[in-house]
């Protein structure tokens, strides 16, 4: 550690304004910024939580003016603001007033010149709009950059923190591309900050529904006593995206499905359902707790606990559908995964014997992403002799995406003279309760940064709990690239051969449909 560095910042509470500060965005010209961040500022300053006094400033190599990246700004939030599916008129004052608090700085990330002038552009700030000397760093770069920015704002002593100020850095994923690596840039990063000035960032702990569901869990008397292995049979964990490889073909054959989403996305969904309740619902109680779950979750073994799939061309809604081997910029005999399926288990008194079955993929029949939690059946059928229609177990899903929910499916008896037993489902629909507001996900997990706030970023043990469960599996797809890889048609459920995961022990996946 260079420097001690402490924050005696305000801690806030939600739904206070922030406090004010400045925002630095390295990486400012890429499409996170047009299409997510800039929006998710644009709604944090409609509803009041943006700080009054505010600064943004965009950083990237393209040589542009401060009115030329404005203007950019401009055209892309007018079509990415999310208020078109809200019915709400876009709210230009708000818009503009943001827009007037946006500058601009060209340099190269490895340039120290530009931290120099950085470090000149936030004193000015300060001094011409007392925006205080809070900042936020956000690294929306691609991850050869972050130990290199890191170093240089070190360096040119833009994190140093004092009493009246906080400097925090948000780092987005992917963190590290496998075990050794993610805990080589902890190391590196953590040289220069201390781990409380560091948001890790996975935006699917953004999205309400993942918040939601530790609510589900801590906050209703119903659903804990059954949450163990006494009563759960197991536990399904499903991320399937309609979309294929997009424009992202570069970024894609270097990272594959697993890397893209398990380690982060799966595994996080994964914790908040293993994790035991908190001692406290502050960030580090939560996040100890989180990895803890990780923690006991078994390592892979490659050879019979998972099966990789890359689709191939076949079709959805009468849509010819290309194969990943002819989309733009892939390799012809590309032996990358665009799906994976796994089973595991977890050492813990909680799940001990419970199985987990976790999948995602693209160009699935679906979009869909829910956690299915599968409870035993009754230890003796009274009604073994009667007609029944097929009973499924009792089953609860979580509905994650897009239809934000849950439902319970249960038997109930069909009315008649005759015992005849059907299948059921209590259905929660959150547009039924609530009212949502434009969100592109992004707003809560800024805001938290602002405010201090680090329960919904992952902490550096957890991140690198998350790479050693899947290493098995990436050393051997390292050393024999071909491995395990089965093909699925683009449209479909994935690989057959992901069925036997399940198969073997009588259970079956819920279908995409
Ligand atoms: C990103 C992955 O992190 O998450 C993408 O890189 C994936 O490949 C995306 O499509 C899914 O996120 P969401 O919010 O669209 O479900």
């Amino acid at each position: 550690m260079s420097t001690p560095l402490t924050n005696t910042a305000k801690r806030l509470v939600h739904g206070d304004k922030a406090p004010s500060c400045n925002l630095v965005i390295f990486g400012a010209g890429g499409d996170l910024t047009r299409r997510l961040l800039m929006p998710a500022l644009y709604n944090l300053v409609r509803t009041g939580l943006l700080p009054d006094r505010f600064s943004l400033i965009g950083v990237d190599r393209q040589d542009l003016t401060d009115e030329g990246f404005r203007d950019r700004l401009d055209q892309s939030v007018r079509s990415f603001a999310s208020e078109k599916s809200y019915s709400v008129e876009f709210d230009e004052t708000h818009w503009k007033h943001l827009l007037s608090q946006v500058s601009y700085v060209r340099g190269d990330f490895n340039d120290p010149d530009l931290y120099r002038t950085l470090k000149q552009r936030l004193d000015g700030e300060n001094r011409n709009h007392a925006t205080s000397e809070n900042a936020i760093f956000y690294l929306a770069v691609a991850s050869r950059f972050f130990g290199l920015v890191v170093d240089h704002l070190g360096q040119a002593g833009l994190v140093e923190e004092g009493p009246e100020r906080y400097r925090r850095v948000i780092i987005e994923k992917p963190f590290g591309n496998d075990y050794e690596s993610a805990r080589a840039l902890n190391q590196q990063i953590l040289r220069t900050l201390h781990e409380d000035q560091v948001y890790r960032m996975d935006h699917f702990l953004g999205k309400e529904t993942v918040q939601n569901i530790m609510v589900k869990r801590f906050a209703n008397g119903i659903f804990e006593p059954l949450w163990n292995r006494n009563h759960i049979d197991h536990v399904q964990i499903t991320v399937a995206e309609t979309v294929g490889v997009e424009s992202r073909a570069g970024f894609y054959e270097a990272t594959g499905a697993m890397r893209d989403m398990v380690p982060n996305h799966v595994f996080q969904l994964l914790a908040l359902i293993c994790m035991e309740p908190p001692n406290s619902f502050c960030a580090d109680a939560i996040r100890t707790e989180k990895t803890k779950a990780l923690d006991a979750v078994h390592v892979i073994n490659p050879l019979t606990d998972i099966v990789r799939g890359q689709y191939r061309n076949g079709s959805r809604d009468g849509k010819d559908l290309k194969g990943y081997r002819e989309e733009d910029g892939i390799q012809p005999e590309s032996l990358n995964e665009t799906y994976v399926a796994m089973k595991l288990g977890v050492d813990s008194w909680r799940w001990s014997g419970v199985p987990f079955y976790l999948r995602t993929g693209k160009r699935m029949a679906q979009r869909s992403t829910e956690i299915s939690i599968e409870f035993k059946r009754p230890p003796f059928s009274l009604f073994r002799d009667t007609q029944t229609e097929e009973l499924e177990p009792n089953t609860l899903i979580l509905k994650l995406q897009p239809d934000e929910g849950a439902s319970l499916a249960f038997g109930a008896k069909i009315p008649g003279p005759a015992i005849q037993l059907g299948q059921v489902h209590m259905d929660f629909h959150y547009k039924d309760y609530f009212q949502n507001a434009p969100s592109t996900g992004y707003e809560t997990l800024i805001y938290d940064c602002m405010i201090g706030d680090a329960t919904l970023f992952q902490r550096a043990d957890s991140v690198e709990a998350g790479w050693r469960i899947v290493q098995p599996y990436l050393d051997l797809c390292k050393a024999q690239p071909d491995a395990l890889l089965e093909f699925y048609p683009a449209g479909g459920q994935g690989p057959t051969k992901a069925d036997a995961l399940l198969e073997t022990s009588g259970r079956k996946w819920r279908k995409l449909s």
